[in-house]
């Protein structure tokens, strides 16, 4: 995934694109680049490294112009270099793109192109597009812009500009996501909302297969099949941009651990629509969540709350669901894809596909308006805010919270559930915030613990039934920002294997609520701590101490501390736990 900008007006445009390339960086890091067009010449800045390496330099801050593109890259194709940094140039030094996505047939393109005569400098596919523009290019940039679409394949979000025509940027869209911050005498283009909310609220969000012409005083959108204009309603962003910055904390990622009280409050607050969907999922014979990461824990926690009430269902890995579960859906099925940005791929991918069988799509998702709402029956939003950590933390506890009360309320509509039962639920949920800020008032103690534990190698993470996957999602936190091993197995299959693993001083992680399997677990813990490992027990009354709730309401509350426990082992090992190697915010790539 990358993040793509782009400015058009008066003001001086190469310090407003890196400024929205600093709040794009989730999307990637490992190259970033500027293009302007300043005196009927395009001027490309780019190299290897993050945003403020590569554009906080004196020759970068002489550059000035009123119009231009601006990338910040996670390499698909193409190691990050200089020369594989966006934007990308044609041979004649006339067209210039900026792009997100794939483009699958980019080898056949580009060796019709060198047959050609066209030069190439990268190894990536984007670089096709600038020398497909100019092989097409017969006077009118829109119409080369447009007919070079018409050979892509893949995925595209791309932004382009020219010194032919130096009063617009074209920008066109196909499953990667892009929108327009509509301004005063000046419009702004990105990948996402942060980048464009120190300037205006107002975006239009493109759709698959729109294309437009942004001038400072104009945007007009067309259709890349037919070029008719088209029309797409103009947005109100809800959330302010301090909501997008650190407000003091070190690391985005401890301020959204700090966020998990209010996401449980916002989760909330879609009851209705939570009530609603249930209505339609009863009547559905067989229900399957789809998600990836972190996403599918969410979504392996609401099958295990839906067989509380005897309703089956299945957690299905996205990238395995296309290839092998599709087959067996129906009309008589409902999907429930699980997705705090709505854009990965494998996700998108399999929605899609079972969409075409006929089952019935309903996202919980977190990024309003992207490309898994619009391919969805019915979407619950999590109503996170943005969450800019690469590692997923206050989207999880929202979407737990949206699964929670969706299982409760699809029991009701089953007649699986007593009235009274509910309420008592609702009335614990509502008093979850307040727990959680429990938990958070004691981050030291948790700190402490990943000191003293900072230096291990290897953890092992168990877990029962419903609190299986938030094993699972402990074990990921700390493999994605401290890149220490951890393997996660439901607590029952220790002694079938892994437990070969435990030897003096190998930490393992028990989350043990107070529920009828609590002997169960006391006796995989006594088995761990035979073999004289470090045991680290998360509960009432625990090592990680957590207060009193329902069983059902464990995931929720139990993930916090782990969630800060990852983020003090990667500060612990010098970690930066906002950018991770090798990872990006969202996977929209398969
Ligand atoms: C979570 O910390 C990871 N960054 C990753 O597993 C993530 O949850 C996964 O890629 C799914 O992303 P999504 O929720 O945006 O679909």
């Amino acid at each position: 995934m990358c993040g793509i900008a782009g400015y058009i007006g008066d003001k001086n445009t190469p310090e407003i694109l890196v400024e929205m390339l600093k709040r794009l960086e989730y999307r990637g890091y490992d190259s970033a680049g500027i293009a302007c067009i300043s005196d009927n010449s395009v001027i490309v800045y780019k190299d290897r490294g993050v945003v403020s390496e590569v554009m906080d330099k004196p020759d970068r801050k002489q550059i000035h112009s009123k119009v231009g593109i601006a990338h910040t890259r996670w390499a698909t194709h193409g190691e990050p270099s200089k020369s594989n940094a966006h934007p990308h140039v044609d041979c004649t030094g006339s067209f210039v793109v900026a792009h997100n996505g794939i483009i699958e047939n980019y080898r056949d393109l580009k060796a019709e192109l060198i047959d050609k005569g066209h030069r190439f400098e990268s190894d990536t596919d984007t670089e096709v597009i600038p020398h497909l523009i100019e092989e097409l290019y017969a006077g009118s940039f829109e119409e080369a812009f447009r007919n070079s679409l018409d050979k892509l394949r893949g995925s595209f979000a791309i932004a382009a500009i020219s010194k032919n025509e130096p009063d617009r940027i074209l920008i066109a869209r196909k499953d990667s996501p892009l929108i327009v911050g509509l301004g005063d005498g000046e419009n702004f283009i990105a990948s996402d909302a942060p980048a464009v909310l120190p300037y205006t609220k107002k975006i239009l969000i493109l759709d698959d297969f729109d294309y437009g012409i942004v001038s400072k005083d104009q945007v007009i959108l067309k259709d890349i099949q037919t070029g008719n204009e088209i029309t797409r309603d103009i947005h109100e962003i809800q959330w302010d941009i301090t909501r997008a910055e650190k407000e003091g904390y070190p690391h985005f990622m401890l301020k959204e651990i700090f966020e998990e009280p209010t996401a449980v409050e916002d989760a909330m607050k879609t009851l209705h629509d939570v009530e609603y969907v249930a209505k339609k999922l009863k009547k559905y014979q067989r229900i399957y969540f789809l998600g990836c990461g972190t996403a599918s824990y969410a979504g392996l926690v609401g099958k295990y709350l839906l067989e509380r009430f005897s309703i089956p269902s299945e957690l299905v890995l996205s990238s395995e669901f296309r290839y092998s579960t599709v087959n067996t859906v129906d009309e008589n099925c409902a999907i429930i894809a699980v997705s705090q940005s709505g854009e990965t791929s494998d996700t998108l991918a399999s929605v899609k596909a079972a969409r075409n069988r006929g089952a019935y799509i309903l996202s919980i998702v977190n990024v309003v308006g992207s490309s898994l709402t619009r391919v969805s029956d019915n979407v619950i939003y999590t109503h996170s805010g943005p969450e800019i950590a690469v590692a997923s933390t206050k989207a999880y506890v929202g979407q737990l919270t949206s699964i929670t009360l969706l299982s409760i309320y699809l029991a009701k509509e089953l007649g699986r559930i007593q009235g009274d039962y509910l309420n008592e639920i609702i009335d614990d949920m509502h008093s979850l915030p307040d727990k959680i800020r429990q938990i958070l008032s004691r981050e030291d103690k948790i700190k402490e613990l990943a000191e003293i534990l900072s230096e291990k190698n290897i953890f092992l993470y168990i877990g029962r039934r419903l609190n299986y996957p938030t094993a699972l999602e402990g074990a990921l936190k700390i493999k994605e920002v401290s890149y220490v091993h951890a393997e996660a197995y439901p607590a029952g299959e220790l002694k079938h294997g892994p437990i070969a693993l435990l030897e003096a001083g190998v930490p393992v992680v028990a989350i043990n609520p107070n529920d009828d399997l609590m002997e169960k677990m006391d006796s995989n813990i006594q088995e761990a701590r035979s073999r004289n490992a470090t045991i680290i027990t998360v509960g009432e009354n625990c090592k990680i101490e957590t207060p009193v709730t329902d069983p059902m309401l464990s995931p929720i509350l139990y993930i916090v501390p782990l969630h800060l426990f990852a983020y003090h082992m990667a500060t612990s090992r010098g970690l930066n736990p906002d950018k991770p190697r090798n990872l990006a915010k969202s996977v929209t790539v398969e």
